[in-house]
């Protein structure tokens, strides 16, 4: 949903409510990037640039908190884009934590009347009034099916649909104005603001959101000690979806674990991203820690779909073909992929060069011992040699490649050791030549 698709009065009243919501923006920006300004200037005298640029990015960063949930889910989403961002603000953005207060029981009240029409409806025989997790976008709750089967209800937040919206106009509008400027001339603001936006907005569609989760489920199900939440669909509605609890959700489980039980976390997670990017061509592009967990019965939980993307055949073999050659050392394949697979290519592009760089960037990362090898110190230096040659990237390739990255830290902590070419061998050759 975009402003331009939202219906008329709804749009007026966005277009109302803009110059307020716009003054607000701007009084907190300017209370909190001023002296920003200030101590960064001050910090690039004393301690140098880097020290300064940090100090600006975490200053960013909480104005974005002071903002509100919107602007921290932007942020979260930005964090994630190595390719146009430097990498010490995304390093910053990533660190985000969506940690909205839970609704109240009035509000859960009048949620749950927006979603069913009543605030006790039929099918469940009990509702836990307090949320087990609080998002910016929704709330889950623990409820009980009239059949007797335990489930969490993603109940949505009543009006987060209007501020967002009214929000991502404000963005946009500012996005608009910014990329005028000369510093960010070159850069594709617009672009990128209209993608974040976009990947806000999916957030408030449970339907889709559902759907997903349901592909990912069928798809992953073939990937062991992997698990998918079964959504069911007669008790979902386009504001709540209720779906199998998943029992004792702990971020810290893994770290209980013994070394050999976290390996195996580690493989298994690593194989379901695999899985969709290399096999199936329908990836989750937020595995960030809130959306994936480990069980003390050695199981990998994948949440919230809300942010998929699907991967065109042709991209999708592709992928796979650039990942298989990669793992054999062979560059020149490798930059010869990556130039058949871009969008395009800017005026000035030296593809001659480009091919030269970056099948000595494949070559070099080949040589690494595996605990070594870093997929954002490549894809970081790849997507440099990309705007420095004037190769665009498909945008379809970029979400499930950035996926990636928000992966491996996750990963490399379970298991410092694993060596992501070599585990991906096994997958690769099922995505290329292995019946679907
Ligand atoms: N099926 C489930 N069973 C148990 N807890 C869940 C389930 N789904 C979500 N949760 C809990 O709710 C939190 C938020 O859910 P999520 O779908 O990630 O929402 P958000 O879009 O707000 O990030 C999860 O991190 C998890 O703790
Ligand atoms: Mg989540």
């Amino acid at each position: 949903m975009t402003t331009s698709e939202v219906s008329a009065p709804i749009a007026d009243r966005i277009r109302a409510a803009l110059p307020r919501r716009a003054f607000r923006v701007l009084a907190l920006g300017v209370a909190h990037l001023v002296p920003a300004a200030v101590a960064a200037l001050l910090l690039a005298v004393v301690r140098g640039r880097d020290a300064a640029r940090s100090c600006a990015y975490r200053r960013l960063t909480a104005l974005l908190v002071r903002l509100g949930p919107t602007f921290i889910k932007a942020g979260q989403v930005l964090g994630t884009r190595r390719d146009v961002l430097p990498p010490a603000l995304c390093d910053e953005l990533s660190s985000l934590q969506d940690s909205a207060a839970p609704m109240d029981l009035v509000q859960t009240r009048r949620a749950l009347v927006e979603a069913y029409g009543t605030a006790h409806p039929p099918d469940f025989a009990r509702i836990d009034h307090r949320p087990v997790a609080a998002g910016s976008v929704a709330c889950v709750y623990r409820g009980e099916l009239r059949t007797g089967e335990v489930v969490a209800l993603k109940l949505r937040r009543p009006d987060v649909a209007r501020t967002m919206t009214e929000d991502l106009a404000l963005v946009r509008r500012g996005a608009g104005i910014v990329a005028r400027l000369p510093v960010f001339r070159g850069l594709p603001v617009v672009e990128v603001v209209g993608s974040m936006s976009d990947a806000v907005l999916g957030q408030l569609d449970f339907v889709r959101e559902s759907e997903n989760l349901r592909r990912l489920r069928e798809n992953l199900s073939v990937v062991p000690r992997v698990w998918v939440p079964k959504v069911h669909v007669e008790q979902s509605r386009p504001r709540c979806i209720v779906m199998e609890f998943v029992p004792d959700l702990d971020a810290q489980a893994a770290q209980r674990c013994s070394p050999a039980a976290r390996r195996r976390f580690a493989a298994s997670g690593l194989a379901a991203i695999y899985q969709m990017i290399f096999v199936d061509g329908f990836v989750h592009c937020d595995m960030h820690p809130g959306n994936l967990y480990f069980t003390a019965s050695s199981q990998v939980v994948v949440l919230d779909a809300g942010f998929s993307v699907r991967l065109s055949e042709r991209l999708r073999r592709l992928f796979a073909e650039f990942f298989m050659n990669m793992s054999t050392g062979n560059g020149d394949k490798c930059a010869e992929i990556v130039v058949r697979s871009a969008a395009g290519t800017g005026p000035e592009a030296d593809l001659d060069g480009f091919l030269r760089r970056m099948s000595d960037l494949v070559r070099r990362s080949h040589g690494l011992p595996a605990r070594d090898f870093s997929l954002i110190a490549f894809a970081g230096e790849m997507f440099d040699l990309q705007r420095r040659f004037g190769v665009h990237a498909a945008p379809e390739l970029i979400f499930p490649l950035l996926s990636l990255l928000v992966i491996e830290g996750t990963i490399r902590d379970l298991d410092p050791g694993m060596d992501f070419q070599e585990a991906a061998k096994p997958i690769l050759m099922r995505g290329l030549f292995g019946a679907k």
